[in-house]
């Protein structure tokens, strides 16, 4: 009886931060901080946001890029203009890399701030920019002088340092760390990448089928499940052993053969595990073998995050649900027919 109500009073209390939170939304709609593809941005270069300057006077962007060597994962750094060609760098492993496949971030005005930096301690409310390659550590955005050239670049938490790509990785301790203003908390950039939305996007949808509200995309979810994702294609097997859950609800997804793109594994997996939804018992308060259909919709669970991670021919792919679903006796709570 008391778990029943705790139970209920848990759902009515995530159903009213719902309701809040779409509300800021709304009213924020016109406001949004986002990334967009460098050939959008070129469309309209007035909506950028000057960050700094580069070499020969040029004007320097926040920009996130990616390349395939470094997992195609979002490092954050600087795009700036060399004639006719928007090129973007960022920094890793000591080095300065070039790359075409980049977004900038624009920010509406005075929604954001340049805070000092103080080493390993993150401001908070700090604008993630991506996930550093080699172990999956958020990445911040931060800026600082190089040869009396103020530059963006990435700042990592356990090295406190902002790594600026000029020639190499010049890592500064001098630095400032972009933020978002406290208004502006709600409509926070997340560091996902473009997998882990559309798999948001396709639960959000079966979620509106059983009428239930929205998982949020939360970065520390998504960090433990390509960490997981990680450990299970190394393994070779999904045994839900994933020693980096921390007490979150798990779905898992493995294809042996012929790697799929992670947009392809995330939702062929996010459909895959939606398809239980036919072997389902509403009126028993039971999984009914049906256990990656009812962590999927199960109306308690709010925060969401997604790994995808090829070692050799094997992907796993790995979901991870705060809170966990799937309690034994709560089904008729949580799981609601279409
Ligand atoms: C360009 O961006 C600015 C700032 O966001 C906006 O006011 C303006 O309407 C945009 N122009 C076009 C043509 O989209
Ligand atoms: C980092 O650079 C060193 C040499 O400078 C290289 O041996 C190593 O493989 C690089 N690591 C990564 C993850 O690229
Ligand atoms: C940087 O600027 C300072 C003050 O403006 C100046 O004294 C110094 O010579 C400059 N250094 C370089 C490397 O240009
Ligand atoms: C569904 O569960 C109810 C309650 O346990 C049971 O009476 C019914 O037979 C089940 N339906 C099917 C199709 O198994």
């Amino acid at each position: 009886m008391i778990l029943k109500s705790v139970v209920l009073l848990s759902a009515v209390i995530a159903a009213f931060i719902f309701l809040v939170e779409a509300k800021t939304l709304t009213t924020k709609e016109g406001q949004k901080i986002q990334w967009i593809p460098s050939g959008d941005a070129r469309k309209n270069m007035s909506q950028l946001i000057p960050a700094g300057e580069d070499t020969n006077g040029k004007i320097n962007y926040v920009a996130r890029g990616t390349l395939s060597r470094h997992d195609s994962r979002w490092v954050p750094g600087k795009a700036h203009m060399n004639g006719n060609v928007f090129y973007m760098y960022y920094a890793f492993n000591g080095s300065e890399f070039l790359t075409q496949t980049f977004e900038l971030l624009v920010v509406p005005l005075e929604s954001t701030t340049w805070v000092q930096g103080e080493g390993q301690t993150i401001p908070r409310l700090a604008i993630v920019g991506g996930l550093e390659p080699s172990n999956v550590e958020t990445s911040y955005i931060c800026r600082g002088k190089v040869d009396n050239l103020t530059m963006t670049g990435k700042l990592l938490k356990s090295s406190g340092k902002c790594g600026i790509p000029f020639h190499k990785e010049q890592r500064l301790d001098d630095y400032e760390v972009l933020v978002i203003n406290e208004f502006g908390e709600s409509i926070g950039l997340s560091n996902s990448e473009l997998y882990q939305r559309n798999a948001v996007d396709i639960h959000n949808e079966f979620r509106e089928t059983h009428h239930v509200g929205p998982l949020t995309l939360n970065d520390d979810l998504n960090n433990r499940a390509v960490l997981c994702a990680e450990y299970y294609a190394t393994k070779g097997t999904i045994d839900h052993r994933c020693p980096y859950k921390n007490g979150a609800g798990e779905n898992l997804w493995a294809s042996c053969c012929s790697p799929p793109t992670p947009e392809n594994a995330a939702s062929g997996a996010s459909r895959g595990w939606y398809s239980e939804v036919s072997r389902y018992n509403y009126t028993c308060n039971c999984m009914s073998n049906a256990g990656h259909f009812t962590q999927m919709v199960w109306k308690n669970s709010r925060e969401f995050g997604m790994g995808v991670v090829t070692v050799g021919r094997y992907t796993a792919g790995c979901a991870l649900y705060y809170p966990p679903g799937n309690y034994v006796g709560d089904y008729l709570n949580n799981v609601l027919p279409p």
